[in-house]
């Protein structure tokens, strides 16, 4: 990533830890201040990503093995960058992105047993050249998202995992945060929305993101 151009944010955590309050808040403040921005999230609408993404989703595709899987979500990482991100940053624009590859980390590497190795080589790129300047880690335990959103989304083959491998994605984002210090932001999410935006500006104003 030219660093000298615009500046890559992504937004982490369990399912239902504030993520898209929080993406809503910002997306006022940037348009209310004339900060030149794109908000997206993989597959992010492109041609490709989207026809990867429909292979995933695909109930036909039930024999997918855990492993194809994860190579699918670094293929449709890699085209989601080259359709969306590298442009706008090559713009000067902040890109905005609600999950990215601590995701892959935290479901796949870690609540799905894949292991970091395997999950940190196939999404190099997205850990180096192409890595977030910062990830906005909201912390929030899955029980306490849970609460928050009233029950589990049944079209959602990760929210019917249950408690357990939530819980196992949950342990994963802590090991995300404390192996890439440098990049991640632990942000309390047991907060009000209004409290956690505020802490959020302040961090992407302390890092130069904003
Ligand atoms: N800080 C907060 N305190 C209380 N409820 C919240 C907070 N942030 C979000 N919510 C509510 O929790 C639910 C999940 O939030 P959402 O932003 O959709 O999470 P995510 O995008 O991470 O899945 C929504 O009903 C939302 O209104
Ligand atoms: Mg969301």
């Amino acid at each position: 990533m030219e660093k000298s151009k615009g500046k890559f944010v992504t937004f982490e955590g369990c399912d239902g830890c504030g993520k898209s309050t929080q993406l809503k808040l910002l997306s006022e403040y940037l348009t209310k201040n004339g900060v030149p921005h794109i908000f997206t999230r993989e597959p992010g609408g492109g041609k490709i990503s989207e026809a990867i993404r429909e292979i995933l989703l695909n109930g036909k595709n039930s024999e997918m093995t855990d492993e194809c899987e994860a190579l699918l979500y670094s293929a449709s990482r890699m085209q989601h960058l080259a359709d969306r991100v590298i442009p706008a940053l090559s713009d000067g624009k902040l890109v905005i992105c609600d999950r990215y590859v601590d995701s892959s980390l935290a479901y796949q590497a870690y609540a799905r047993g894949l292991g970091e190795e395997f999950i940190e080589n196939i999404n190099q790129l997205a850990l180096t050249k192409y890595a977030p300047d910062t990830t906005i880690f909201i912390d929030l335990t899955p029980s306490q998202a849970f609460a928050r959103k009233q029950g589990a989304d049944e079209n959602d083959r990760l929210e019917q995992a249950g408690i357990a491998f939530h819980e196992r994605v949950y342990d994963g984002y802590q090991r995300v945060a404390k192996k890439y210090p440098e990049r991640v932001v632990v942000v309390n999410g047991n907060q009000t929305p209004t409290e956690i935006f505020e802490q959020v500006l302040r961090v992407l104003k302390e890092r130069n993101c904003l």
